[in-house]
């Protein structure tokens, strides 16, 4: 009977895993950990010759260390469970040891986020390492900022005296960073990269933080001197100092505020999901530990054991462990899946589990320790070491209160309700689909794409500048004769926006946008100005108004800060409310914002997901959690050449989300209808043509959406189920001229005419 495991869903692969995994700790990471852990001086814990270096090569030589990364980067991509029997083995072992050696994937984590190909080269070499010395830091504490630099929710996180005082100055391509980590940095004194969380811009408090992922060997990096404490002594702290460190740009993995609170709650989610499980592990060694002892220590003549008091004692251990084992395990699995799909964690519930964890950890810890009695205070015995790495827990990663607190705010936030997906046992848990990533392959690494390419002729250009703001991409610069040329890297798709905003006539088109080959494939169709009108006879005639409104109509995408006055917003809804809709079911309703603190805190929100949709797409590694977030079927609309164009702008801040505008209208459709998303099509078309016959510039925002994406926002604007945000539209006075009529595609145009039996196609 005794102690089990009760996993029911543990596969031979699992118990392979576990039993091989737990001979290796017992061999190798235990008695490591007891010796670094008696080391007088903490310097020799990582000095040349130690037994760490040792205890790093075996492990990684076993492929431990590859165990969360994808297969693309050379990663195990191992399921929730398996790094779960794995981290409460490293814990039952030697928590200690195990952070240590776990903080050398951290910043690889942050690299894999970026779709930079040399961050994505140095997670490869991390995974390719068999000698343990690619070594990582999580370096985010400070002197002064110890719980407070963990504050990513509620007032906290917007109080400027909270903010990192490590501070990233941009300076063209390079950050420039200055500051010191506090003394409490794992890995600090040994560290080869640091996974470094900073202020950007200070005055945001910690929502306007930086992540970089830096190697430490740059000119201006020093290190404080050794930590000495009570427990865990294999994991070695010590200060980090900046002084004018200059890092490329391209390192700071995350350098706006969306997407900087995003991946340190994905970070705070992880770290104490991780320690979650050390913790139970910890708990465990604790609790078996004192079960041996019990069963060997005679008092009273018989082993004590045999006396009530300590058996109700180790009961009561046992239960707790497992209990904390329970929520342990349930969270990590459940957190992993939503990081799988790249959605965000339920931080709150690895909180939950890190204290729980901690907390038991400790106090079996304690428990032990008094059924050791002396022998428990002495350090021939493990539980003694046990007993103080079980301490310095309740604050490692943050104390325990700091995360109770943080915790709360996030509970009081509500119950998340998520879409239940077919065949899925839980919400956020849906098994990743069949499909691969080979399988979509033509699909997200189209080829035969040809961008399209325009030309600004210099002897009619007055350098005005105003394609270059017109161009939604901004493909264009100025060169030295401050005229126009494309840049070097542009995603041009033949919107020839920036025609219709030259004053002289400069532009012209040298070649479109077309796809030759490929699932995007089309040819290269030929682009026409409008057909010349003609009367029922065949007489040529002129537009008509509305004519003329359709064709003039582009989108505006350079608005003026001018309030739009609400009786023009309301002829503007009203045109949508008078559009036709199927049973005449009116499935729409809007939702005007004209509050630009709201617009700002949407549109943050917006990027926030662009910037993950970004990165995401542009990693192999990750791209498959993408599609896996939108959804099945895939929507492949989403991979087009031209949205990532969209999304790469979007992400680089290039084109915002709500173009400035001093209106935003999102327009919602009932789901329970008949093609809403045709319908809000038709509605909102009649919008942006009331919108061009009144002098006023119209956008549609597919990006400014995403808003649907985020429950939180979703229910401040008051949208609820079955209604959903279908579009968004940016509305405003355009800053210049912006309309005009420009060539499109032609397609082909199919005929039935009388008399005439097979089809005759135009083109
Ligand atoms: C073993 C270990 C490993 C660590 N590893 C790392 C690491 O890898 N990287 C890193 O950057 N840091 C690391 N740390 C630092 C750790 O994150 C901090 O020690 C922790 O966040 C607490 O900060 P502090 O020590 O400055 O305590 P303080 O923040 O000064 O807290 C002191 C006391 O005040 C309480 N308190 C603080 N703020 C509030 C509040 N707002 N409301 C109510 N009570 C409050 C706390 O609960 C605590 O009891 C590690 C620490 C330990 C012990
Ligand atoms: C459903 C839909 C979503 C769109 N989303 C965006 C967007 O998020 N941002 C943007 O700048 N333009 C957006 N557009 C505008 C298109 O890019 C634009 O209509 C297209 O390039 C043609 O240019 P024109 O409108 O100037 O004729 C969207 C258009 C539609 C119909
Ligand atoms: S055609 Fe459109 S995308 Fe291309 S350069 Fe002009 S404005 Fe930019
Ligand atoms: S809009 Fe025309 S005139 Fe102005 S900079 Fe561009 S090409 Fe030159």
């Amino acid at each position: 009977m005794g102690l089990r495991d009760l996993n029911i869903d543990l596969t031979r692969e699992h118990v392979a895993l576990w039993d091989s995994a737990k001979k290796f700790m017992r061999e190798v990471w235990r008695p490591a950990a007891i010796k670094l852990d008696r080391l007088a001086n903490p310097e020799d814990v990582y000095a040349e010759g130690s037994i760490l270096w040792e205890v790093f090569r075996k492990t990684n030589e076993l492929g431990y260390h590859k165990m969360m990364f994808p297969q693309e980067v050379g990663g195990m991509d191992a399921d929730a469970l398996s790094m779960v029997l794995f981290w409460e083995l490293a814990g039952w072992a030697a928590p200690d040891l195990g952070a240590s050696w776990g903080l050398n994937g951290i910043p690889m984590i942050w690299a894999l986020m970026s779709p930079d190909p040399e961050m994505q080269d140095l997670v490869k070499r991390f995974c390719a390492d068999t000698t343990g010395t690619m070594t990582g830091c999580w370096a985010i504490t400070e002197p002064d900022h110890g719980s407070d630099a963990l504050r990513f929710e509620g007032e906290y996180s917007t109080m400027p005296e909270l903010a990192n005082q490590v501070r990233a100055v941009k300076q063209g391509d390079v950050y420039v960073i200055n500051g010191q980590k506090s003394s409490w940095v794992s890995n600090g004194s040994l560290a080869k990269y640091a996974a470094l969380w900073l202020s950007i811009d200070p005055s945001r408090g910690n929502e306007g933080g930086g992540i970089a992922v830096i190697p430490l060997d740059l000119p201006g990096i020093t290190r404080g001197k050794a930590l000495d404490k009570i427990g865990q002594r294999a994991l070695n702290q010590a200060e980090i100092f900046f002084d004018e460190v200059r890092i490329p740009a391209k390192a700071m993995v995350a350098a706006d505020p969306v997407t900087y609170k995003m991946f340190s709650n994905l970070q705070l989610g992880l770290a104490n999901g991780l320690m979650g499980v050390l913790f139970v592990g910890c708990a465990q060694a604790a609790l078996e530990e004192s079960l041996a002892y019990a069963k060997q220590r005679v008092q009273g003549g018989r082993p004590i054991f045999e006396h009530q008091n300590i058996r109700l004692k180790l009961f009561d251990m046992f239960v707790s462990v497992e209990a904390a084992r329970s929520l342990a395990r349930r969270s990590f699995v459940y957190n992993h899946s939503l990081y799988k799909q790249n959605q965000p964690m339920a931080v709150h519930y690895a909180m939950a589990s890190k204290i729980l964890s901690t907390e038991t950890a400790f106090r079996v810890a304690s428990e032990g320790v008094q059924i050791f009695g002396g022998y428990g205070l002495s350090k021939e015995y493990l539980i003694e070491k046990i007993f103080r790495d079980a301490r310095a827990s309740l604050i490692e990663d943050g104390t325990n209160e700091t995360l109770a607190l943080d915790g709360a705010e996030r509970l009081g936030k509500g119950k998340l309700t998520l879409d239940v997906k077919e065949g899925t046992e839980q919400p956020g848990a849906a098994q990743t689909a069949a499909v691969t990533f080979e399988d979509l392959k033509p699909v997200l690494r189209p080829t035969g794409v040809h961008m399209g390419v325009m030309r600004a002729d210099p002897d009619k250009c007055i350098s005005c500048g105003l394609c270059l703001l017109n161009c939604p991409f901004k493909c264009w610069e100025m060169d030295e004769n401050d005229h126009p040329k494309m840049k070097e890297e542009y995603a041009c798709f033949s919107c020839f926006n920036c025609m219709v905003a030259c004053p002289v006539d400069a532009i012209s088109i040298v070649e479109t946008y077309h796809v030759e080959e490929g699932f995007f494939g089309y040819g290269y169709p030929r682009v026409k100005m409008p057909l010349e009108p003609k009367d029922a006879n065949g007489r040529p005639a002129v537009w008509t108004e509305v004519e003329k409104t359709i064709f003039e109509r582009r989108s505006v995408r350079n608005f003026k800060d001018d309030p739009v006055p609400e009786a023009l917003i309301r002829r503007v809804l009203e045109a949508g409310r008078f559009a036709p809709s199927a049973g005449n079911k009116q499935p729409w309703k809007f939702v005007v914002v004209t509050d630009k603190e709201f617009i700002r805190e949407l549109e943050e929100a917006c990027y926030g997901v662009v910037n993950m949709m970004h990165a995401a797409y542009h990693s192999d590694a990750m791209v498959m959690g993408l599609v896996q977030m939108l959804g099945q079927p895939t929507p492949v609309g989403v991979f087009d050449p031209r949205v990532q164009g969209g999304v790469r702008a979007v992400a680089r801040k290039d084109l915002p989300v709500y173009l400035n505008a001093p209106v935003v209208i999102f327009l919602a459709t009932n789901e329970r209808a008949v093609d809403p998303q045709l319908q809000a099509g038709i509605c909102g078309q009649n919008m942006n043509l009331a919108a061009q016959a009144l002098g006023l510039g119209f956008c549609w925002s597919g990006f400014g959406a995403l808003v649907e994406r985020i429950p939180e926002l979703k229910a401040k604007l008051g949208i609820e189920p079955p209604w959903r945000i279908t579009t968004s539209i940016a509305l405003g006075y355009p800053k210049f001229k912006q309309s005009g009529i420009v060539p499109r595609e032609f397609r082909p145009v199919t005929w039935f005419r009388p008399g005439v039996r097979a089809p005759e196609v135009e083109d």
